[in-house]
């Protein structure tokens, strides 16, 4: 069986640019990854993707998050401490970096670190040295950082919240996760995912999403992205026994943002709106076709290429990556 739980379904162009993106970074030497996303997104999943295809995956993949460890905790969970350091440290504690020695330390949610402790990791990442809670040596580590965060961390910066210095140090190489309403038609793929996943756990056989769920499925914004979307089937296999999944079976908050009206009145799908999820298809459809068409005339040269659309080269990567086009 394949593994379920590891695998990123989808192919929209931004979710294959995505993957090659994934492949090319876990197989850099690249110590430092910052991935953005949405809440829901995947950017756990992409972290230990990452963490499996490098040259690392041997070794531990050490996963913590920085909102639920107190900031008090947080210094010596991560370094550890020697015996001493403080009122009830007993004992020599090894920490999580160290423990993740030739492996990979996940960040999650890395702007709930605290400054000062931003300044230490900073510190660690330029010289791979650190130091335990009151030790006087330094300990050398050889492990690769992946941190994540669901809020834009520039604008943390300039609250005066979040290390620039840091923020431009894990930016180097960063890994931007595309919402779910983003992705086209991902969302029914991913559906018909979960569906075949539940099936075999609550042994059922349901076949999929009627025409008016599925048109409901892609009009609606998905704030909380692939996890609600997970969450929501697998209600409806708890809760409903028909064989086909339909707009009754969804939460009337669903019905109401996309519809735009009562849940009763639900036939099928409400006009007017499906041009707006048509716009943005269509727009990067559009871009994806002039920029093969000037790429293809500069025999694949970028800088030639940027040029002739007017644009710089790193604007012409970033739209490249964006759109799918490698
Ligand atoms: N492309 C995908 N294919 C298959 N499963 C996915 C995909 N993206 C996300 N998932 C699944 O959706 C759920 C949420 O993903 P994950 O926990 O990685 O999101 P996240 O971005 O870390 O969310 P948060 O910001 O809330 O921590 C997980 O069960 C994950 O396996
Ligand atoms: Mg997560």
């Amino acid at each position: 069986m394949a593994d379920y739980a590891n695998e990123l379904i989808g192919s929209h162009p931004s979710i294959l640019g995505l993957k090659r993106l994934v492949e090319k970074v876990a197989k850099s030497p690249a110590r430092t990854v910052l991935i953005y996303g949405e809440t829901g997104t995947g950017k756990g999943l992409v972290a230990r993707m990452i963490h499996r295809l490098s040259s690392r995956s041997a070794k531990a993949f050490v996963d913590i998050n920085c909102a639920a460890i107190p900031a008090s905790l947080l210094e010596s969970e991560l370094f550890g401490h020697e015996r001493g350091a403080f009122t009830g440290a007993v004992e020599r504690k090894v920490g999580l970096i160290e423990a993740a020695n030739h492996g990979t330390v996940f960040l999650d949610e890395i702007r709930e670190m605290e400054m000062t402790l931003q300044a230490k990791l900073l510190s660690l990442l330029d010289t791979q040295h650190f130091r335990r809670v009151g030790a006087v040596n330094a300990t050398t580590v050889d492990s690769r950082f992946i941190a994540a965060t669901n809020k834009v961390l520039l604008s943390e910066v300039t609250a005066g919240k979040f290390r620039e210095d840091l923020y431009y140090r894990l930016q180097v190489v960063a890994v931007n996760l595309p919402a779910l309403r983003e992705r086209g038609d991902d969302v029914l793929t991913l559906s018909q995912h979960f569906i075949e996943r539940y099936n075999a756990i609550y042994k059922r056989s349901i076949r999929g999403l009627s025409d008016e769920a599925a048109d409901i499925f892609r009009r609606y914004k998905w704030p909380g992205n692939v996890r609600e979307l997970e969450n929501l089937l697998e209600r409806i296999f708890i809760l409903e026994e028909d064989d086909v999944i339909l707009p009754r079976h969804l939460p009337d908050r669903i019905i109401r943002t996309v519809v735009g009206r009562a849940p009763a009145d639900v036939a099928g799908p409400a006009q007017g709106e499906a041009a707006v999820t048509g716009f943005h298809e269509a727009t990067a459809d559009f871009q994806r076709k002039l920029l093969t068409r000037a790429l293809t005339e500069a025999d694949g040269n970028l800088q030639a290429a940027a040029t002739a659309l007017k644009i710089s080269r790193h604007a012409l990567r970033h739209q490249m990556i964006k759109l799918g086009l490698q």
